[in-house]
């Protein structure tokens, strides 16, 4: 068994609430006391039975020698690249370059007969059943001031459908679409696969069950969880965050990787003959779900991850970059680039940025490239995040909520899989920020993707969609719009119905419409 999995999944087979004989405790006291880790035990004699249980199984699930090992590397990451034979012996600084344009291609200008047959192939796909999605919904929503899933949000729409609600139902309309091109009366389906981590599991389960699935069927929406890792003081300790518990964060979204191997999905795809599969963030509310359009791009051009970008708003904005690192397809995150290669200009282009593909975290990935996680996995890198993590006084016992950042959450990001790739198995499509990204990130009242703002582009884009449609939209208010259920249009196709009529904003077009 490798390290990575040593870390997160090794569980005890005790029953929690049974405590450990002395013997099993002494033999992991003396494992955390050899990577001088053993403040994790302080209060262990003074615990319950059913606490004592429940803190060996905790302290089982990790390796602490693992756990120091990742968080030393991510605390000193080489800040260039690594000497080689044939320099001249300096480090480096990485050579960042956009991404040649050979590896991308553009929904802007791309020709509308590329287009056409790029959905028409994605369709088909999807209707061969080969087609499945992973949604990534393991993250806690920390910045939107909510503790609920973000997926159950309701950002204030007409019919108050929720993020969720309006996934599952763009992949009940694309399977419809799919199945109707393909005329052969067989059962498309989509399997829909929720990563969640602690936090977030049972909520989400529950918020699925008492909605029906919205429609999906039960066994099609496979419920996983990612692996968690210990917080870290800044010297290098593991956080005590009750006396009988490890503070425990998930692993980033980079966790997926490992989580699609514990959990079996790799192995649920394999059965269901899955080949292609796009992955998303829960919290844009404009995501194409399936995209046949983008499945289809990718699968033309036999990629391993194929990724979205939309133009970065501004030098500021909280997105990765999507770009060329030593040669290789990389994404420098926004919490980890410097102002000079946020701040870049475009040499060609006046007052435009040199850096400006917004990863948006829309990936496709081959169902042969998913296959080979366990070669991989144990390599992906851990960042750091600084937070501030309540932890118990080892002296007195007591919970202390400390007022600035006193410790590190290990994390690993899903786009740290690019660099693995050589450019020909990569491959970049720019898509339109209004049609497709509208993340919610921040609290109502922040004016930037906040609720409000996810509420308004849903709407705007439907109105977009039925003018083009035909209709005329009237409204004293410019922001106002027309809700259309995805259960109607996936993309603004189906909406002949409405050409010459009157529609006054805000409004809703639904399937009783
Ligand atoms: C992320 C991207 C950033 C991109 C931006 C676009 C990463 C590391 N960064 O940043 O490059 O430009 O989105 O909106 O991907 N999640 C988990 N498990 C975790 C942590 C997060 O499933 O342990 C999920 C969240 O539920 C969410 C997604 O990953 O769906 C993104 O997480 P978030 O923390 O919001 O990422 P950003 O910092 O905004």
């Amino acid at each position: 068994m490798d390290s990575v999995k040593q870390a997160l999944h090794l569980g005890s087979s005790k029953d929690a609430t049974q405590e450990p004989t002395p013997e099993q405790v002494s033999e992991l006291r003396e494992k955390y006391t050899q990577a001088a880790q053993s403040q994790v035990f302080t209060f262990y004699d003074s615990l319950s039975t059913a606490e004592k249980a429940a803190l060996f199984k905790q302290l089982s699930s990790f390796d602490p020698s693992y756990i120091n090992t990742i968080a030393a590397k991510a605390l000193a990451p080489p800040k260039t690249e690594p000497k080689t034979d044939d320099d001249d012996g300096e480090a480096k600084e990485p050579a960042l370059e956009p991404l040649p344009e050979s590896a991308t291609a553009s929904i802007l200008d791309s020709k509308p007969e590329d287009i056409d047959k790029w959905y028409a192939s994605g369709l088909d796909l999807i209707a061969a059943n080969k087609v499945a999605v992973v949604l990534m919904a393991g993250g806690q929503g920390t910045r939107l001031g909510s503790s609920a899933p973000k997926g159950c949000y309701d950002i204030g729409l007409p019919s108050t459908k929720s993020l969720f609600q309006i996934q599952a139902e763009r992949i009940r309309k694309v399977e419809k679409l799919a199945a109707k091109k393909s005329g052969t009366g067989v059962k498309v389906v989509v399997p829909w696969y929720v990563m969640t981590s602690g936090p977030t599991r049972g909520p989400t389960e529950e918020y699925f069950k008492e909605h029906n699935y919205f429609g999906l069927a039960a066994e099609n929406v496979i419920i996983f969880e990612q692996g968690v890792l210990p917080c870290i003081s800044n010297d290098g300790k593991i956080i005590l965050e009750g006396k009988g518990k490890v503070a425990v964060a998930p692993d980033g979204n980079g966790g997926i990787y490992n989580a699609l191997v514990e959990s079996k999905v790799l192995d649920d795809m394999k059965t269901r003959g899955i080949e292609h599969i796009h992955a998303y963030c829960v919290d844009n509310c404009l995501v194409k779900v399936a995209d046949p359009v983008f499945l289809g791009f990718a699968a033309s051009l036999d990629v391993d991850i194929a990724t979205k970008v939309v133009r970065k708003r501004n030098a500021t904005e909280s997105v990765g970059l999507i770009l060329l690192k030593n040669g290789r397809p990389d994404v420098v995150e926004y919490s980890e680039i410097d102002q000079a290669t946020a701040e870049a200009q475009d040499p060609k282009q006046h007052g435009v940025l040199k850096f400006r593909a917004a990863n948006i975290v829309n990936h496709y990935y081959s169902f042969r490239f998913l296959a080979s996680i366990p070669e991989w996995a144990k390599d992906l890198p851990h960042h750091v995040a600084r937070k501030k993590i309540p932890f118990t006084d080892l002296e007195t016992g007591e919970t202390v909520k400390p007022p600035k950042p006193n410790g590190i959450k290990l994390e690993q990001f899903v786009f740290d899989v690019f660099p693995m790739l050589e450019l020909k198995r990569f491959a970049c499509m720019e898509v339109r920020r209004e049609d497709e990204f509208s993340p919610l990130k921040n609290a109502r009242g922040t004016g930037e993707d906040d609720p409000d703002t996810s509420k308004r582009d849903i709407m705007v884009q439907g109105k977009r969609w039925v003018q083009a449609a035909g209709a005329t939209v009237v409204s004293d208010d410019p922001d106002s719009g027309i809700e259309v259920s995805p259960l109607i249009s996936y993309g603004g196709e189906g909406l002949e119905k409405v050409a010459g009529k009157t529609i006054t904003a805000p409004a809703i077009i639904d399937v009783d419409l």
